[in-house]
């Protein structure tokens, strides 16, 4: 449709047909066979009948088959014939699961996020979504909070940066979005990773300086990328929740980013500014979320209740709710839903690449590559097929390990470790064992009341833990080494999963207490959702490997690793604390006036555990054995119209081929405002044939220097800039020059 026919359309529109379009609903309420909006959650938003088949879009229903049906029967009332949008949470994956999304960022790989992103959605294509919600690009430091799992760039903003702007290419096509393609929300703006204390929805208050020089870079990358819609937070942002803040929404996202698509409420939000204490009331709340910006209200009663008569008394401009209306009649328009409301919905391709075999094989590979190996003590990985193998854990024979936003994928099967491990070796080689239940009971059960789901009940709990140590003792005698396959449930990270507590559950520890009693050698395969403590893990067996939540192509890839198949590449985006009492820990730190000297006392650190975290920032190992020389700059001063060149040699010292990111960071010596200890600046990924050495550079560039000064201006400070390269934030070489 041209520009002008989307005008008339909403010349054409009526008052009520124009509210509806700024409404989202769940699309599980249109698949009942008589619709009936006496009862359920259509009801708690007061729609009638009418309304129902004027809203504009709906929420987490796919499936083509599922598409056409509410289309058809949509359009067939609707009586402008303006098709539904079709929004979606594909996060990792539709039904081809991968890795959680700071599993993938792990990868330091644009290529590997990349392909993820485009699996995921073409997958999702097929099913019939039009809108992705995502790229989750929330900056994270605090584990307790259980979405750090979403999170793209994780710890770093440059990381963000870089992922956010692969995301919603690989979404939306790096030209204009066209039906084609699928439209990316960027989410969650803004700051939702600061939450306090790690604690989902709770309050984030922060600096102005802060929060431009962390937190925005991300959301800013994704704008200018050209992401079509941006999700609100449901934290407050220096005091006002961002659902209702003018100035997050009008003046930042607006104004000075130039953010032109749609601005859609995260679910419930806007109502829930009354439980702020901002709004007095659902109609207060919807007039000061649409005065404020948003355009779409996702699953509260505030828009459909109250904002017709916030226009007919004329406290909301029929103007303002155009300019809404009509940037969800283009985003439909550029997705070409009027010539075929269907989008890319196709039962045919569902059938051909749904889990097809390519994809399959694919998710493989990839997942491999965001596998993070954290100790290898003696080079005991990989094994040697001929080893005596005892499997052992609750999660060596699970398929519990594809992350909270498996919510499309419901009942697929997928292998778990103890199949892949007997494919691999053959079954007599694989001793297995489950050791222990992932949770005790008590704890279980209060994460299914929580989601509103039947407790369970383990009979004879005690007696049970019991015996599966004893059986898995026993098995593990007659092994060579132990694989032990433990780590948090998939239900203990992700929305509304926060945790104080952030290590493995304590029935698996006493596993791993009575198991190290043996004296066998251990390799800890990790299952997590975030950073967890692993200090007394790590320290009690000799291999670590953390494989977040993995998707539907785990085992094998874990498999791949574990036999050495695949070289582990992988390397953190979180610093793993020592301690949750560490939180929020990340690498990007300010220097106090008191940094840590040693033993002295009236510096800041901890007195009962060390200031450091226990994993750092870009650290992980491989099979290989790297070796880091001759650092060298083109120069030591830089001007602005200059650039330097940074050289180091990379040796691979082994005679296994691998991969290897090489970090760059700088660190601005002295400035205006106190600037961290280091930031990450550049990276790349080098494949190094065995003893093969590459020299790798670097481009040292002004805007790599700037940052929000004493003014609140973003600009480079001329002085002394450290430059350190390395293999991950702590272990690199070093080089200082002057920028004038
Ligand atoms: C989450 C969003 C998600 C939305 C729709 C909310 O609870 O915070 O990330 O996109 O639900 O499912």
């Amino acid at each position: 449709m041209k520009q002008e026919q989307v005008l008339e359309l909403l010349k054409q529109m009526t008052l009520g047909e124009k509210v509806g379009q700024l409404i989202q609903v769940l699309g599980e309420d249109f698949l009942r066979d008589n619709v009936d909006i006496t009862t359920g959650p259509l009801r708690e938003l007061n729609l009638s009948n009418e309304d129902l088949y004027n809203v504009g879009s709906i929420l987490n229903v796919v499936g083509s088959e599922n598409i056409r049906k509410i289309q058809d029967e949509y359009l067939a009332k609707n009586r402008l014939k303006i098709p539904l949008l079709f929004m979606a949470d594909i996060i990792n994956g539709y039904k081809t699961v991968l890795p959680i999304p700071i599993a993938q960022g792990c990868s330091w790989d644009t290529n590997i996020v990349y392909d993820c992103a485009k699996l995921s959605i073409e997958e999702g294509k097929v099913a019939g979504a039009n809108v992705n919600f995502s790229p989750m690009v929330d900056l994270v430091r605090d584990a307790r909070w259980g979405r750090v799992m979403e999170s793209i760039g994780a710890e770093d903003p440059y990381l963000g940066e870089v992922f956010a702007k692969t995301i919603v290419q690989a979404y939306q096509g790096k030209d204009e979005l066209n039906s084609k393609n699928v439209a990316a929300c960027v989410k969650h703006f803004a700051a939702y990773g600061a939450v306090e204390a790690g604690r989902d929805y709770n309050t984030v208050d922060m600096s102005e300086r802060e929060f431009r020089q962390y937190y925005l870079p991300a959301y800013k990358s994704a704008i200018d990328s050209g992401a079509k819609m941006i999700m609100t937070s449901f934290n407050t942002v220096n005091g006002i929740p961002s659902s209702v803040n003018k100035w997050l929404l009008r003046d930042l996202l607006r104004k000075e980013l130039g953010f032109k698509g749609i601005i859609i409420s995260d679910f419930s939000a806007i109502e829930e500014t009354i439980a702020h204490g901002v709004s007095i009331d659902s109609k207060d709340a919807a007039y000061k979320a649409i005065t404020a910006g948003v355009d779409i209200d996702m699953m509260s009663r505030a828009y459909s209740n109250n904002l017709k008569n916030l226009v007919k008394e004329g406290k909301v401009s029929e103007e303002l709710l155009d300019e809404s209306v009509l940037r969800v009649l283009q985003l439909k328009n550029e997705l070409g839903l009027f010539e075929n409301p269907y989008g890319n919905a196709n039962a045919e391709a569902e059938k051909r690449i749904l889990m097809s075999k390519e994809n399959l094989n694919k998710a493989r590979k990839l997942t491999a590559d965001t596998l993070v190996l954290l100790k290898n003590e003696n080079n005991i990985l990989p094994l040697k097929k001929c080893n005596k193998i005892a499997l052992i854990g609750p999660y060596a024979d699970n398929i519990g390990i594809l992350g909270s936003w498996s919510i499309f994928s419901e009942g697929v099967k997928i292998p778990t470790l103890k199949e892949t491990f007997e494919n691999k070796v053959g079954k007599d080689n694989i001793l297995y064992s489950k050791g222990s239940e992932i949770l005790k009971e008590k704890d279980i059960n209060r994460i299914l009341l929580a989601d509103g789901k039947k407790p369970i009940h383990l009979e004879n709990e005690e007696e049970n833990e019991k015996k599966y140590v004893k059986e898995a003792i026993e098995t593990a005698k007659n092994s060579d080494i132990i694989i032990l396959a433990i780590g948090e449930h998939y239900k203990q990270s992700g929305e509304a999963c926060s945790r104080a507590n952030i290590e493995i559950p304590r029935i698996q520890q006493n596993l791993l207490n009575e198991l190290s009693k043996l004296n066998k050698k251990i390799v800890a395969i990790v299952f997590s959702g975030r950073p967890l403590v692993l200090k007394d893990i790590s320290e009690k067996v000799n291999a670590v490997l953390e494989v977040w939540f993995p998707g539907v192509e785990g085992a094998n890839a874990i498999t791949d690793v574990i036999f050495g198949d695949i070289n582990p590449s992988a390397k953190l985006t979180m610093s793993f604390p020592q301690d949750a009492g560490q939180c929020p820990i990340y690498y990007n730190h300010y220097n106090t006036g008191r940094p840590q000297r040693g033993d002295f006392r009236f510096v800041s650190r901890y007195q009962d555990i060390p200031t450091e975290s226990y994993y750092p920032f870009g650290y992980g190992l491989s099979y290989s054995k790297f070796i880091y020389s001759d650092l060298k700059i083109s120069n030591k001063k830089m001007s602005k119209d200059s650039k330097i060149i940074v050289a180091v040699k990379v040796k691979n010292d082994s005679n296994v081929e691998g991969a290897e990111v090489v970090e760059l960071y700088i660190q601005d010596l002295v400035a205006s405002v106190v600037r961290p200890v280091r930031e990450l600046k550049a990276f790349t990924k080098v494949h190094l044939s065995a003893f093969e050495e590459k020299t790798i550079e670097f481009e040292i560039t002004v805007e790599m220097l700037k940052f929000w000064n004493e003014k609140l201006e973003y600009k480079a400070e001329s002085g002394k800039f450290k430059i350190f390269v390395g293999t991950n934030s702590k272990d690199t070489l070093e080089e200082v020059f002057e920028y004038e």
